[in-house]
Formats: C-alpha cells, sequence, structure tokens
C-alpha cells in the first residue's frame, strides 16, 4: 500500500469567507484539483489538504465548502501520468485504509483517521484547462453606414425614433424593436419604454468571450464590478482574439445605450458585465465561478454557448457546474434566484435537438430558440421539449442589428445566440419593476404570456391546461409589452416542491459500476417498448407538491446507435412529449446511461394518474437495442410553503437501480470540462437569408403508428395494500404496482393481434441496493475519485424520506472508458492563452490519459 510521504508542501490557507477575485492559474507548474469539504464529516479542510498533500487556492466562486487545490508538479523522470495521479493516489490509499476498518472492530488510529479524513472529502477531481471552440464567423460582415431609404413617407421605426428622441444611426434598422415591413414580428419593447421602463438598476452579465467595454456604445452602461476574464485571469474581459466580438454584440443587444452610435438595447439604461470564458481553456471549477460571478448583485446570466451542435454530441454539465446552477438558484439575486437564460442551439439542420444539450435541458434555464423577421422558423433553431420561447433573430433577409467591437455597428448578426439577449433584454426590463421575482416567476411568466405565432403550424399541439406548445416555438414568442402587463401584479409562486420517485427497472435492469453496461432491460422492437408509472394523489400530498412545472426524464437505454432511439413520454392528460427524435449523424454505441431528458410541455397538468414512456428505434437493420430503466422526476410548487426543504444536488444521479432519495446520496458524477463552442459554430452561413418555415412539424410522427395501447391497470388492491404494510416508503410499491412493460413489435403484431409481454420489475428494497454508477453523460470523463463510504450528505436539508446509509463499499473509480463517438473530435489547447504559463506542458494533467482523453491532447486550434 503506497502511504502519503511526500506531505512537503507548504499550506497557506486563505480563510475568505467571501469570494475574492480568482486566483491566476499555473497549469505548467501545478496540478489543480477540486475538492468538496464534508466538514460535518469530522476532518476539517486543513486536515483534508494535509493528507492529499495540496495546497489550498481559492474557494471555487460562490461554491460553499467547494475548493480549488493544487499540487506543485514534480520534476523528476516519471511519466507525467504517474506525477499527475499522486494526489488522487493519495486518496484512493485513504479509502483502501478506511475500507479496511469493519464495523465490528471499533476504528482505531490510522484508520479512524482514515476514515474521517476521506469521508469528509465528498468530491475530489482533478481540473484540466479545455479549448472551448469558437466558430470562426467572420462571415458576418460589420455594418455598413446605413443607408437612407427614398422613401418619402416615415416609417413607423422613424415614427418611433423621433417621438422618442432617438439619434442612434441604426435604430430604424433593428427590425427586433420596430419591425417596419413585419409590425406583428418584434420584440414589442416600445410600449414598456414609454412607460419609462428601461432596465434601470438591473445588471445582465454576458458570459462570453469577452465585451467591449471601451466602445462608446456601452461604456457607459458597462459594470466592471461584476466582470471579469476567466480566460486570462484578468479583472476586464477585454475581447483579444480577432473572433471575440460575439459578447459585445449581444451585449449590445441587452444594453447598447441611447446615444448616437449603432442601435440601442432593449434595456438601455440597464447594466451589463462581461465574464469571459469562451476565448480559451478554462477548466470546470472556472465554469462553475462564471455562471456565478456577482450573483447577489447580477441578475441575468446570458449564455450563448453550449456543446456542439452537430446533431452527434450529447453533453451536460458536470457535477461542480450543476452545482452553480443550483447555488445560482436558491442564493443568487438574495435568494431569488439568477436568471439563466441559454440559447437553444444552432444545429437543428443536422437534426440536433436541445435535449441532448444538459444547459438548455435543465429547469434552471430559460432556454431560447429563435424565431426570424418574418416570424418563421429559422431552419438552424433547436426544437424539444425542454424549449420555453422564442425571441427574434436571424433569417428570412435580415440579421440582429447591434453594437460591435471597435467603436463599428454590426449587421450580420444571429443564430439561436442572438435570440437568448433578447429574452434577456427583457427580463432586465421585468425586474427593474418586479426585482421580487424568482427565478420561477420568470418561468411562469414567459408560460403566461408568450405569444403563439403561425397558429397554422403543426408543430403546435394542445396542452392538458388548454395552452398550446410547440417544440419550434415554445410556447410563443417572447412579448415584452405583454410580459410586463402581466408582470404588474403577477402572485409570487410558492416555493419549489418535488417528487421523485425512484427508478423503474426494466427486467432488472441495472447499470453496473465496474464498466458502465447495462444489463437486463428488454429488447427494443418494431413497434416500441412502452413502460408505466402511475403517481398517486397521495404521493403528492406526501411530498408537499402541487402545481406540476418541469418533468424530467432519466433514461437507460443501451443502442449500437444512439440517433436510431426516440423517445417519448405520454402524461396522464394524454399529452405527449417527444423526449428524443432520431439524430440520423448520431452514431454512438454508449447510449444513453441515466441521461436526462426535459419537458415543460406538462406544466400546469395534473400529475396524477398513469405516465406512459415509449422507447423506439428505426429499426435499421444491423442496429438494435435495449431499454433498462427510466426515471420521473416532477418539479412544482409546494402545497405549505412553511415546510418547504432545500433541494440539495446529488452527486450522482444516474445509478440504474437509483435510490429512494437521492437528495442525499454521496457519490460524484463526472467533473472534466467539456468543448464549449458558442452556439454560432453550428450556424449555417446563410442562417440570416434562408427562409424559414411554419409548416413541418419539428418531429414528425413516426410512419408506422405504434402499435400498442393497452396500457396495464395497476392492481390497486393490492396497491393499497402494500401501501398499508409500509407506508413509509409507498413510492416504492406504486412503482412495483403500476410497472408493467410492454413489448409489441409490427411485425409480430401482423401474425397476432395484441401480442404482448408483461412483467412486473421489482425494485429492490433501499437497503439492498445493488450500488451502481457511471458518470453517464456521453462523454469520456476523467478519473474521479470520491467517498467510497457512502457517507449521507446532511449539508442543509435533504428530504426527509428514507437514506441510503452504509451503502458499502463501492469501486472508488469512475472510469469511463468509452471512447467518445460523438461528433468530429473538438479541438482542445493544452494552455491557456496568455503570457502567465509560458513553457507549459499541460498535457501531464490530464487524469484520464489512460482512457479516451486523447482529444484534448492534441492542441490545434488557433486563432
Ligand atoms: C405590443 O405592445 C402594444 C403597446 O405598445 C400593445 O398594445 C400590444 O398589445 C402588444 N402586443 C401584444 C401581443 O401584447
Ligand atoms: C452590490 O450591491 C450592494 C448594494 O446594493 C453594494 O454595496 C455592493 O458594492 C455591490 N457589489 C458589487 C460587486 O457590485
Ligand atoms: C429479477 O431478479 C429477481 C431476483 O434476482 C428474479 O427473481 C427475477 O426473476 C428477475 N426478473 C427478471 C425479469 O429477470
Ligand atoms: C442485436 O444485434 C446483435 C448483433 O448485431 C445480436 O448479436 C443481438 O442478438 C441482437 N439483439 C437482439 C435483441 O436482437
Amino acid at each position: 500500500m503506497r502511504l502519503p510521504i511526500h506531505l512537503l508542501l507548504a499550506f497557506f490557507i486563505q480563510q475568505c469567507a467571501c469570494a475574492l477575485q480568482p486566483a491566476k492559474r499555473f497549469y505548467a507548474t501545478h496540478d489543480y484539483y477540486v475538492l468538496e469539504h464534508h466538514p460535518s464529516a469530522g476532518a476539517t479542510l486543513n486536515e483534508c489538504i494535509g493528507e492529499l498533500g495540496v495546497e489550498l487556492v481559492e474557494q471555487v466562486g460562490e461554491l460553499q465548502n467547494i475548493w480549488l487545490v493544487r499540487s506543485a508538479k514534480l520534476i523528476s523522470s516519471v511519466s507525467p501520468r504517474t506525477v499527475s495521479d499522486r494526489v488522487l493516489g493519495r486518496f484512493e490509499d485513504l479509502v483502501a485504509l478506511a475500507a479496511h476498518s469493519t464495523s465490528l472492530y471499533p476504528r482505531a488510529g490510522r484508520q479512524a483517521r482514515a476514515h474521517r479524513i476521506s469521508s469528509s472529502i465528498k468530491h475530489l477531481s482533478p481540473q484540466i484547462p479545455r479549448q472551448r471552440i469558437k466558430r470562426d464567423d467572420s462571415f458576418l460582415e460589420r455594418a455598413p453606414p446605413p443607408v437612407t431609404p427614398g422613401d418619402p413617407q416615415l416609417k413607423a421605426s422613424e415614427v418611433v425614433a423621433e417621438r422618442l428622441g432617438f439619434v442612434d444611426p441604426l435604430f430604424t434598422q433593428q427590425w427586433h424593436i420596430v419591425n417596419d415591413e413585419y409590425p406583428e414580428h418584434m420584440m414589442n419593447v416600445t410600449g414598456v419604454w414609454e412607460m419609462g421602463i428601461t432596465g434601470e438598476g438591473i445588471i445582465t452579465t454576458l458570459v462570453d468571450d469577452g465585451l467591449d467595454y471601451k466602445s462608446r456604445d456601452l461604456a457607459d452602461n458597462f459594470d466592471a464590478e461584476n466582470s471579469y476574464d476567466f480566460n486570462d485571469h484578468t479583472d476586464l474581459p477585454t475581447p483579444v482574439l480577432s473572433d471575440d466580438h460575439h459578447g459585445t454584440r449581444c451585449a449590445g443587444q441587452v444594453a447598447a445605450v441611447k446615444n448616437d452610435a449603432c442601435g440601442v438595447g432593449l434595456a438601455y439604461k440597464s447594466k451589463v458585465a462581461g465574464v469571459r470564458i469562451l476565448s480559451g481553456p478554462i477548466t470546470d471549477v472556472d465554469e462553475a465561478a462564471a455562471l456565478n460571478y456577482g450573483f447577489h448583485n447580477v441578475s441575468i446570466f446570458s449564455c450563448s454557448w453550449g456543446p456542439p451542435d452537430d446533431g452527434r454530441s450529447m453533453e451536460a454539465p458536470g457535477y461542480i457546474i450543476e452545482k452553480a446552477f443550483v447555488n445560482g438558484i436558491q442564493n443568487g439575486r438574495e435568494g431569488k434566484g439568477s436568471i439563466f437564460v441559454f440559447a437553444s442551439g444552432n444545429g437543428a439542420a443536422q437534426g440536433d435537438q436541445c435535449n441532448f444539450d444538459g444547459y438548455t435541458n435543465s429547469i434552471y434555464s430559460v432556454t431560447v430558440s429563435a424565431v426570424d423577421f418574418k416570424g418563421l422558423h429559422p431552419y438552424y433553431s433547436e426544437p424539444c421539449s425542454a424549449n420555453m420561447v422564442v425571441a427574434y433573430s436571424s433569417g428570412s433577409g435580415q440579421h440582429i442589428v447591434t453594437t460591435d467591437i471597435d467603436n463599428q455597428c454590426s449587421s450580420g448578426h444571429g443564430g439561436t445566440s442572438a435570440a437568448a439577449p433578447n429574452a434577456a433584454g427583457v427580463f432586465a426590463l421585468v425586474l427593474q419593476i418586479r426585482p421580487d421575482l424568482t427565478w420561477r416567476d420568470i418561468q411562469h411568466l414567459c408560460v403566461k404570456t408568450a405569444q403563439m405565432i403561425n397558429p397554422e403550424d403543426p408543430d403546435w399541439e394542445t396542452m392538458a391546461s388548454g395552452r398550446m406548445y410547440s417544440y419550434k416555438y415554445g410556447f410563443g414568442k417572447l412579448d415584452a409589452y405583454a410580459y410586463i402587463q402581466a408582470a404588474q401584479d403577477w402572485q409570487l409562486v410558492k416555493p419549489q416542491a418535488r417528487f421523485h420517485p425512484p427508478a423503474v427497472q426494466i427486467n432488472n435492469g441495472t447499470l453496473l459500476t465496474e464498466n458502465g453496461d447495462m444489463e437486463g432491460g428488454q429488447p427494443i422492437i418494431s413497434g416500441g417498448v412502452m413502460s408505466s408509472f402511475t403517481v398517486t394523489q397521495d404521493m403528492l400530498d406526501t411530498h408537499n407538491f402541487e402545481g406540476l412545472e418541469h418533468v424530467t426524464v432519466r433514461v437507460w437505454i443501451s443502442h449500437t446507435k444512439r440517433g436510431d432511439v426516440e423517445v417519448e413520454l405520454t402524461s396522464p392528460g394524454g399529452v405527449r412529449s417527444v423526449l428524443a427524435a432520431k439524430r440520423d449523424h448520431d452514431y454512438d454505441e454508449s447510449g444513453f446511461k441515466g441521461w436526462r431528458f426535459m419537458s415543460v410541455k406538462h406544466w400546469g397538468e395534473n400529475a396524477v394518474g398513469t405516465w406512459t414512456l415509449k422507447v423506439s428505434d428505426q429499426s435499421s437493420k444491423g442496429h438494435n437495442g435495449t431499454f433498462h430503466g427510466w426515471r420521473l422526476m416532477f418539479w412544482g410548487s409546494t402545497v405549505d410553503p412553511t415546510v418547504s426543504t432545500t433541494y440539495v444536488l446529488p452527486l450522482l444521479e444516474y445509478q440504474l437501480p437509483s435510490t429512494p432519495n437521492d437528495d442525499a446520496i454521496n457519490i460524484p458524477t463526472s467533473t472534466s470540462s467539456k468543448s464549449h463552442p458558442k452556439p454560432t459554430s453550428g450556424l449555417p452561413d446563410d442562417h440570416g437569408t434562408a427562409e424559414g418555415e411554419a409548416s413541418k412539424p419539428a418531429f414528425p410522427s413516426p410512419s408506422v403508428p405504434a402499435t400498442v395501447t393497452m396500457t396495464p391497470t395497476p392492481d390497486e388492491g393490492w396497491f393499497s395494500d402494500m401501501s398499508n404494510l409500509v407506508s413509509s416508503q409507498k413510492w416504492f410499491f406504486g412503482a412495483i404496482g403500476a410497472v408493467a412493460l410492454f413489448g409489441v413489435g409490427a411485425g409480430v403484431f401482423l401474425w397476432r393481434r395484441h401480442v404482448k409481454h408483461r412483467a412486473y420489475a421489482a425494485l429492490s428494497a433501499g437497503d439492498e441496493l445493488q450500488m451502481s454508477s457511471v458518470s453517464g453523460q456521453g462523454r469520456p470523463r476523467a478519473k474521479e475519485l470520491y467517498d467510497a463510504f457512502g457517507e449521507v450528505s446532511d449539508d442543509e436539508d435533504a428530504d426527509e424520506e428514507t437514506r441510503l446509509h452504509g451503502a458499502g463499499f463501492h469501486s472508488g473509480f469512475l472510469d469511463d472508458d468509452d471512447p467518445s463517438s460523438a461528433g468530429p473530435a473538438p479541438v482542445y489547447r493544452d494552455e491557456p492563452r496568455g503570457e502567465h504559463d509560458a513553457s507549459s506542458d499541460v498535457r501531464s494533467a490530464s487524469p484520464g490519459s489512460g482512457s479516451g482523453s486523447g482529444s484534448w491532447e492534441h492542441a490545434s486550434q488557433t486563432h
């Protein structure tokens, strides 16, 4: 057994309760790790870092108990991999030592100490800087000088400019503000301005590639205090690279000053801050800090980036980043919650869907798709059931006109990345008059006020509430005037409630810890496989739950071609959410290992009744798959706000079987960074000129209609008897009673009518769980370590229900070594751009170099 012998570093502890400005990173000389400390598990942070032989750098952004630590690289002949694994090795030793103590013999001495310290380290993972790719969108031309129209008659935009005193030379070209040709298609903001609402006092942060704060059109509205450059680790987000103009253009949409430069922003007296992350490699730690940067005073984080929009990637934020989202909605804006606005993505032409992007399908983000100058659906704009609204952007011959770097103006801006800031601008306006709106009120107001467009579009479907929903348009287009009107007397929603039944295992479907393989399950046959789960009023009452908002669904599906898989959820009210439609370019073979889908299409619906998930594929030759399990999660409003509990992000949600209450489970997910190109990276060159459409459903119904129509009725008598027996675990039995599985093949159907295969999947009881875990988020992950003791977090107040105790030792490494077949190999840089890291060999820090990490070992990104 290796023992920690190199405790040779001197530790200087910064006792900072506050989040200071991030320190510079020195990747050339140090390896960095993120450590989540569990203070009540017995060991102090000092003890933990002492034992690991690391030094403390700083708290990670605004995340309590999450620390960036580092260890000097050893100058030695040992291979880089060995050196970089030193810290992880120590933790591994600690965990192994602690595991040797058994409950029969009291732990003593070294073992007790090892147990105490390893239990106090909730999460530990290396931090590797990686390049977020930017697309060269230099085809976007700078604006020519404004052309004076020959039309002698004043246009609507000219009338508005005159009445409101705008002398901004491009104001009349900002059709998203006043659309002269299609007056029904604009953000409808001028009436709001006339009410004196201009976003005063509200700060929006553009998390992007910089912000030209010297620009004449932005300087007066720039908030330096809340700006930071995570690429170069300097205070100001200066655009440096030749294509660092995206953040500035987005900032102009929100808060370009009313003056004689370019146009105006939708909230032209609000402030904008810039947090620069897209212009060089950053780690998860920095991304997490960026998403909470200045979050006490900043209201809105506008994010126009995400995983590649190539129709084959499937990526979600890692644990630390997800933590930052949860921290943002819980503690940002003095507890009202940060407003995260995400662009839905530009990959629709490649068959991409925003439910394959863990940022846009997060319940914490307002996902914004694009609609064009004529109100049509631009062919790049991604549909999915997580889409909330659309806002105006490029297409049908027009682009967004806004500010650019170097005191220039842009008339070539577009894509969904230009739609998101238009939504952010509307939120900045409303928060001026209703700063008390929570992050969920903002979403409710979107649902309530979004305007239907193109009613003849077959993509619209009726929800249970009677409202219409479209995968392409969400609830409709965001209308600033309607939004602000409704907000004026809006009654705040009650705190969030959640109801997370355990996963439904299909034929003992399991995800194996050791290799990430999935076992059990039901082969997906022609016509699809269906499984149901019945929710009772009693379950909702137990969970203080009413007012359904988001529904998330995790699925465990193996398939030889991921893009063949289709997943749809049907509610008790008969509303169907397509969660995954086929993606022709997605040839990934690793399936869905607990991937999360999200739908807002059931907003306001009664959750009581039978929910059915249907998994089908294309029945293509040479490809097949198996449906292993799924898990429904309901998010809504509390019945009694006085007993609401704070959500604690579980370390791992990808297990199958799942545990009854994974709000408090203690296993980490992956944390390595992913590539975050701007959405413009998938944006076609003709995004502005191509004509949009309003006649095609986003996800055409399969040509062979489902042959399965029978739904099992749970045996009510049996069900209630069992419930009475073990009333504290009602949902277990609810699941057992309700889970029924049907497999009906179209081919089989020809031979035998109503052939069905039924099986009841037994759920193991909480104390007999086969612990299974894997980092199932699609991409290979770095090796990670975690507290292997399954100690339950008692941070804050996790749900009061059963907790998992003493789950026992499970192997400490999450080696997800599936080589990713998703997408073209992303290009990563080995070292941060900037002067401070001259002669580095960052690749030596790659912890996963044994497997699947090749993609980040080749620096080739150039600008
Ligand atoms: C747009 O704003 C005007 C007021 O400026 C208002 O009369 C109109 O109803 C708004 N449009 C919608 C769809 O609410
Ligand atoms: C945030 O706002 C408070 C008061 O509203 C102010 O005192 C503080 O300096 C602000 N902080 C930043 C970083 O802007
Ligand atoms: C599931 O596992 C249980 C216990 O091992 C076994 O009795 C049962 O037959 C299994 N069910 C299926 C469908 O394999
Ligand atoms: C799926 O295909 C593989 C080979 O392509 C085959 O071995 C396997 O039996 C098939 N599984 C099912 C359930 O058809």
